[in-house]
């Protein structure tokens, strides 16, 4: 038996402060698993280390049975785990295609030299955000005059086109319009239906109970508590995160 995705006792030490301390999960395939937890908590810092942006002080993580500890974030990447951020996701100047095969870039050769083929790329893109009922205005505008829900929703359809087999959110709806955020958040209940395993990290309660199957609640670096969210409330989860013990 084995997860998608397993976290062995991680940990990541900047300097004198343990940041993450020991913390171990599982996700299986489809799971839609919620790190939740106060500001400099340590969610940031696990997600980095599984996607390669920083190497853990100790522990490991691994993909399918597959080590990916030591891994740079473009080998984790191409793994099949893409991690999203609502600022660092896409490149502002370039269309929904070009970022859909942003560092993969689909080229042609005419007269034997090559040429980016952006037909190709912005009909996929097109396709995929068709798939997901997502709509652009301009396809072959620049994300930059895109809305933030709309930028999310590019970055889940590069995840969707690239068959990533897990998605890790990082404060997606954090900045956006209450639409762009149940159009996110809509976004991640299909991809789970799709067998993607997804870990979402979020402060907003009625969005952890809503998406999560799992809710693990980090406080000061450690794992204060799992809990299924028919098994909790908001009253304990905020306990929990405040680091109140059971
Ligand atoms: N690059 C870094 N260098 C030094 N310390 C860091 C670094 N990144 C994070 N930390 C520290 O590690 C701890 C955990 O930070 P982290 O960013 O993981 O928190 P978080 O749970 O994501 O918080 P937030 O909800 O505010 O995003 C904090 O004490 C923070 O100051
Ligand atoms: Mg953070």
């Amino acid at each position: 038996m084995s997860a998608l995705l397993e976290v062995r006792n991680l940990n990541k030490r900047f300097g004198g402060n343990e940041a993450v301390k020991d913390v171990s999960f599982d996700l299986e395939p489809g799971e839609c698993v919620v790190l939740a937890g106060d500001n400099g908590a340590g969610k940031s810092t696990v997600i980095k280390m599984i996607s390669g942006v920083y190497a853990p002080t100790s522990g490991t993580v691994t993909l399918r049975g597959d080590v990916l500890t030591g891994k740079t974030p473009e080998a984790v990447r191409n793994a099949g785990i893409e991690t999203i951020y609502q600022d660092l996701a896409l490149a502002d100047n370039l269309d929904p295609g070009l970022n859909l095969y942003l560092g993969r870039e689909r080229t042609r050769r005419i007269l034997g030299l090559p040429f980016l083929d952006r037909k190709t790329m912005r009909d996929d893109a097109a396709r995929v955000m068709k798939t997901l009922g997502i709509t652009v205005p301009d396809p072959s505008a620049p994300v930059r005059e895109m809305s933030g829900g709309q930028r999310q929703a590019i970055a889940l359809a590069r995840a969707v086109h690239w068959k990533a087999g897990l998605v890790i959110l990082d404060e997606p709806t954090a900045a956006l319009g209450v639409p762009e955020q149940r159009e996110v958040m809509a976004l991640i209940e299909r991809m789970k239906q799709q067998g993607v395993g997804i870990i979402l990290i979020s402060h907003n309660l009625p969005d952890i109970f809503a998406a999560a199957d799992r809710i693990i609640v980090l406080a000061r670096g450690v794992v204060a508590g799992e809990r299924r969210p028919d098994e909790t409330s908001d009253e304990e989860i905020v306990r929990m995160m405040m680091g109140a013990t059971l």
